[in-house]
């Protein structure tokens, strides 16, 4: 990729009413949600600046930085839009239980609010806890909160994530995932440890966040009372349907803190764009090379591998660029999955002669701020998991994002200094788009979030406090689901766990490898299924460099197993640990070391979670026949069978699908196989599969399978 096309954009006036944030007065303000509006003047920041400098002075202990350092960061905070509302932020905070606060990105909320509480010494008979749905977003803020406290991470200011925590008794600013408070819920539903809980990003409305919802109002409620200790809540958000969250939050106030919005000017495609991966890349090239100056770039993409490979291509592009005439690229991918340090990365300075181009997911929509952004190339695509009650499966699907969406994205041009948004979609695409997007509870498989509540002691599902309900339809299909792997029995109006369901319950895995766990000692082959769990827990363990692939699978070729995908990983995860978790081995072999790594940790992790519900964990050595049985035990409803005619067809509701080309099975034609995921790129694809056996089927799930006729197709490859 090398010539332009024609510049796909028309440019039209800015039609959002971004603005100058400033008040006539140049004063920051706060207004509630009765349209009094709330002035602070800047000048009135109060006994703030002298307490904050001293409430530094106190945190010594475990220091980090140098005083000139700290000088700067003490100004960048002072300089953020929240900085001169916080006397009358605190002054709401102490007058309600329960404050509603909106902002712009980037407006100080996420790393402010919490120190804010900490500096008035609010936080003396419990930590502050404040969820983010996203765990980079999580361990980031917690590092850029620590380092403004100058302290160091794990200490006064800590991080709860999935697998990885950095935490102690003198933490009392905890950053966590809302999954891992929801599974904190489930030991201590009074949530007695904080005195404070932050729902942060709350316009996200990811399942955790929206069950958390339920769960934080009842322990507020249950807390009210002489002998135990308030808690106290904020719901923060970007954007969002503010009276809906007041209601819900019997009327809590909304507090609107005015963020500095500088003006954005807007550019939409001129047509419709058939690729918009490449229109994409095409528009980072025209800025960069109409716009010698050196103002980051910010794009929206959707997932790992198109992201990857986008960076790819413009630094191979950007190599054949003069450098004499236009400033050096550093491309940034950014995304969940990718290793900490390389997250860090993107919020590094630019050196002089240099222009950044950060290619994300929609994380850097509201929960991740980055500095210097000036242009922004928004894809209008998002890839989100969504349940297909028709097949029973959730599917990741590249998807329009909403109006909402599109607005954020739009927001991130104009933090600094005026700045440039281009839509690679067309104004009319732009007015066909949803409003708001679909909270992920009324889309996704609730088996896990439904297991959870019946730990948490939630018994009736149905009339649990949602903010939005799920449909009956997706209540029934999830307690389905969970009675087929025996995890509850449910009788006409209620619904039980039973002593496995509990047990999986301890698991922060999808309640199927949980079962598949618990299977391990009849079997005795825990130690296996927990090393594939573990894998499968990871980000992939494969690096495939474009234009080495075929290099990197006959590199593999000597793991790959007849018994398919999960028996390769289990092998892979074996000679890693023979390697004594070489690098360089790694690197020979096409694997990531991190990920391989992450995953030792997390097999740790969850070895100590067997050994507290006295699971034992036994090894079948070489006989690995076991494993994938104890596979079947949890994943039985993610089968398909071999049609005459060739085909796939799912057992749960014959679904079309094939293998998918990465699979070590691909090509061969097993009579079932059992498949980790769908995956729906113009068709259905089985994803990371392992060759069973259709009598295993009816030892697992007899009852499920009675209904569901089996053919006995022999296997055209192989037998
Ligand atoms: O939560 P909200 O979007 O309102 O803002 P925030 O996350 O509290 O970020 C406030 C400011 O802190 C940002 O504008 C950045 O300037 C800075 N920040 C940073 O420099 N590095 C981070 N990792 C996080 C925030
Ligand atoms: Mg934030």
């Amino acid at each position: 990729m090398t010539g332009f096309q024609e510049p796909p954009f028309k440019k039209v006036k800015n039609e959002n009413g971004f603005s100058s944030d400033v008040s006539n007065d140049g004063q920051q303000c706060f207004k509630s949600n009765n349209g009094y509006i709330m002035k602070n003047n800047i000048q009135n920041g109060g006994p703030y600046s002298k307490q904050c400098a001293g409430t530094i002075g106190l945190e010594k202990s475990g220091a980090t930085q140098n005083a000139g350092h700290m000088k700067k960061i003490l100004k960048q905070r002072h300089s953020l839009p929240i900085f001169p509302a916080r006397q009358k932020l605190l002054e709401e905070l102490k007058k309600n239980d329960c404050v509603i606060v909106i902002g712009e990105t980037g407006s100080g909320k996420t790393t402010q609010i919490p120190q804010y509480i900490h500096e008035e010494r609010w936080d003396r008979k419990g930590t502050i806890c404040i969820t983010q749905p996203r765990r980079v977003a999580a361990l980031s803020i917690a590092k850029r909160v620590a380092e403004e406290m100058n302290t160091n991470l794990g200490a006064l200011v800590g991080y709860s994530v999935r697998f990885e925590e950095s935490v102690s008794s003198a933490t009392k600013l905890k950053y966590v995932t809302d999954g891992m408070l929801l599974r904190e819920a489930i030991s201590d539903p009074l949530l007695s440890k904080y005195s404070w809980i932050i729902l942060d990003e709350a316009h996200e409305r990811t399942v955790s966040t929206d069950v958390l919802f339920g769960i934080v109002k009842a322990a507020q409620s249950n807390r009210n009372c002489p002998d135990k200790d308030p808690l106290k809540v904020i719901i923060m958000s970007a954007t969002m349907d503010v009276d809906h969250f007041s209601n819900y939050f019997n009327n809590a106030p909304v507090l609107y803190l005015e963020g500095r919005q500088h003006p954005i000017e807007m550019f939409y495609a001129k047509q419709k764009q058939d690729d918009y991966v490449l229109s994409t890349m095409s528009t980072v090239f025209q800025i960069h090379k109409e716009s010698p100056a050196q103002h980051d770039i910010l794009v929206f993409l959707t997932g790992q591998e198109e992201i990857d490979s986008v960076a790819h291509s413009i630094r191979q592009v950007a190599k054949d660029l003069s450098l004499a005439e236009f400033p050096k690229l550093r491309v940034h991918p950014l995304y969940a999955a990718l290793p900490s340090h390389q997250q860090l990365d993107v919020f590094r300075e630019t050196a002089p002669g240099e222009r950044k181009v950060i290619i994300s997911t929609n994380i850097a929509e509201t929960s991740i701020t980055i500095p210097g952004i000036k242009y922004v190339v928004d894809s209008g695509r998002v890839k989100i998991r969504s349940f297909n009650p028709s097949s029973g499966f959730d599917v990741l699907k590249v998807k329009k994002i909403s109006q909402a969406q599109a607005w954020q994205r739009t927001g991130r041009a104009g933090r600094e200094a005026a700045g440039y948004c281009y839509r690679g979609y067309t104004q009319e695409e732009f007015r066909a788009m949803a409003l708001n997007p679909v909270p992920e509870i009324l889309r996704s498989n609730l088996a896990s979030v439904i297991l959870q509540l019946l730990a948490v002691g939630v018994k009736n599902i149905l009339n649990f406090d949602f903010i939005d309900k799920p449909s009956p339809d997706s209540v029934r299909e999830a307690v389905e689901q969970l009675s087929v792997i025996g995890a509850i029995i449910a009788s006409s109006d209620n619904l039980e766990l039973t002593p496995a369901g509990r047990r999986m319950a301890q698991f922060p895995l999808e309640p199927r490898y949980a079962k598949a766990i618990l299977c391990g000692p009849e079997h005795g082959c825990t130690d296996e299924v927990l090393t594939i769990v573990a894998v499968l827990a990871s980000e992939t363990i494969f690096v495939n460099p474009s234009g080495k692939k075929e290099l990197a699978i006959r590199a593999r070729q000597k793991f790959h197993s007849v018994e398919g995908d999960h028996i390769t990983m289990l092998k892979i995860f074996r000679a890693f640990k023979s390697s004594k978790e070489n690098k360089m081995w790694c690197h020979e072999n096409f694997l990531n070391y991190r990920n391989l790594s992450y995953a030792v940790e997390v097999r740790r992790q969850l070895v100590q979670i067997c050994q507290r519900c006295n699971i034992p964990v036994l090894s079948c050595q070489q006989n690995l026949e076991p494993v994938r049985r104890c596979l079947t035990a949890g994943l039985f409803t993610s089968v398909a069978e071999l049609q005459i005619d060739g085909k796939y067809l799912t057992l749960s509701s014959k679904q079309e699908c094939s293998i998918h080309p990465a699979s070590v099975l691909f090509g061969g034609k097993p009579a079932y196989v059992l498949f980790t995921d769908l995956v729906h790129t113009g068709k259905a694809y089985m994803h990371i599969n392992s060759i069973v056996d259709a009598d295993w089927l009816y030892e697992v799930a007899p009852e499920y399978f009675r209904t569901r006729h089996i053919k006995k197709v022999c296997s055209a490859v192989g037998s």
